[in-house]
């Protein structure tokens, strides 16, 4: 995933502060977090009661799941206190259901579904086509779009039709923008099934299958690159002209603690101006990726903070029918896929011990104001 650009940072006291239109209820929120927050010696936030987060927030709280996290008892008593919603990190995608025989496997999805059944957690369905994702057993189909397309028409309604009544939506088109914002990729998908043709067949496909939960797009970086944002909301605007049944948009929202303050309040906004749900769907704030003019892991801390609470109160502030969930990409530090590309990244709400960060007591404080 490229890096967004770099900003001078008002921490730095360097460039100028960017002017962006916060709202009252960030003004208002921001202080809070910031005192709830505020780097203390050890850098850990203010002690004190731990509120679920599900229980604070007016829309679900989403994370993300793997099958084997579900065997560790402290794992899954923190994830059903603060969380409402799951999203499989990677075990409802095809690297894990499409064999290389063509044939799926459901067991870990399945796993996942009934964990969140059986405690009332919401489940969404993440990804169905995605270009990093081309199994061999497509690959090997014949050049004619009859086979193929079927295969691809057979996958979704198979995968979609197996969680229909438990899954409230699903990622159907996953970073379909290039990284630069230029055009959209190209992919087998793409290629074998034409370049909109494909994401239109999905939707159309996917409502068939489960005709009655949301339908999403879903990219990253929109927040850091406004080429891809542009680009993002062209495709949505093509998508709807071609009568997909597209009915939400989702914001990944990975971002690095060097980000701009209100450039995620900006970006959530514009994607709201549809008038489809939003969903803030892989929210987490890297700490290594951001660039190098921090003083202090502590500034790099506080500034974290401060952008979960700029993301949630954005977020807060949508109409409710609009605000389908806010999803944060793991539950403890050690769990993030950006933990295992570098052990001394703190990306999430809660450390390794699964105590409460400074950007949980940001985004409980958001959620309070
Ligand atoms: O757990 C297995 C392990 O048993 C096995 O030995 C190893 C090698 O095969 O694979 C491990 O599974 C890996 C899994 O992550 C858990 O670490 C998969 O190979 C690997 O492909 C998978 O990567 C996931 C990636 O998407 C691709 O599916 C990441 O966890 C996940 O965080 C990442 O999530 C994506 C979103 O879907 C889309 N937006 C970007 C986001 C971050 O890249």
């Amino acid at each position: 995933m490229k890096r967004p650009t770099q900003v001078p940072s008002p921490l730095a006291g360097e460039g100028r502060i960017p002017t962006c239109p916060l709202s009252r209820r960030t003004l208002l929120a921001a202080p809070l977090a910031l005192t709830a927050c505020a780097p203390r010696a050890n850098s850990q936030p203010a002690p004190g009661p731990v509120a679920p987060l599900k229980s604070l927030a007016p829309f679900p709280i989403g994370t993300c799941v793997q099958a084997g996290f579900l065997d560790d008892p402290a794992y899954t008593a923190l994830l059903t206190e603060h969380f409402s919603q799951i999203t499989a990190e990677w075990e409802m995608k095809m690297e894990y259901i499409v064999l290389p025989d063509g044939t799926f496997r459901f067991d870990r999805p399945d796993a996942m579904a009934a964990f969140a059944r059986a405690r009332g957690i919401r489940l969404f369905g993440h990804a169905l086509v995605w270009y990093a994702q081309t199994p061999d057993a497509f690959v090997r189909l014949d050049e004619r779009r009859a086979s193929f397309g079927q295969a691809y028409d057979r996958y979704i309604t198979a995968v979609v039709g197996r969680y229909r009544g438990q899954a409230v939506g699903w990622d159907v088109v996953n970073e379909a923008v290039r990284d630069d914002g230029s055009a959209l990729r190209d992919h087998l998908w793409s290629q074998r099934l034409g370049e909109i043709d494909h994401m239109v067949r999905a939707f159309h496909v996917a409502h068939a299958a489960d005709p009655d939960v949301p339908l999403f797009i879903n990219d990253y970086n929109l927040e850091s690159n406004p080429a891809k944002l542009d680009q993002y909301q062209r495709l949505i605007e093509r998508l709807l002209r071609a009568g997909a049944p597209l009915t939400a948009i989702g914001c990944q929202t990975h971002c690095n603690a060097d980000l701009a303050s209100g450039a995620l309040t900006r970006t959530i906004n514009a994607l709201a101006r549809f008038g489809l749900q939003v969903h803030v769907s892989e929210m987490d704030v890297s700490l290594v990726r951001a660039g190098g003019w921090f003083v202090s892991r502590e500034e790099k801390a506080a500034a974290q903070a401060r952008l979960y609470a700029e993301a949630v109160t954005a977020f807060a502030a949508l109409p409710a029918a609009q605000q389908f969930a806010f999803t944060i990409w793991g539950v403890r530090d050690p769990e993030s896929w950006l933990v295992r590309e570098n052990r001394s990244d703190a990306p999430l709400l809660f450390d390794g011990e699964g105590q409460p960060k400074a950007a949980f007591r940001a985004v409980e404080a958001a959620l309070r104001a």
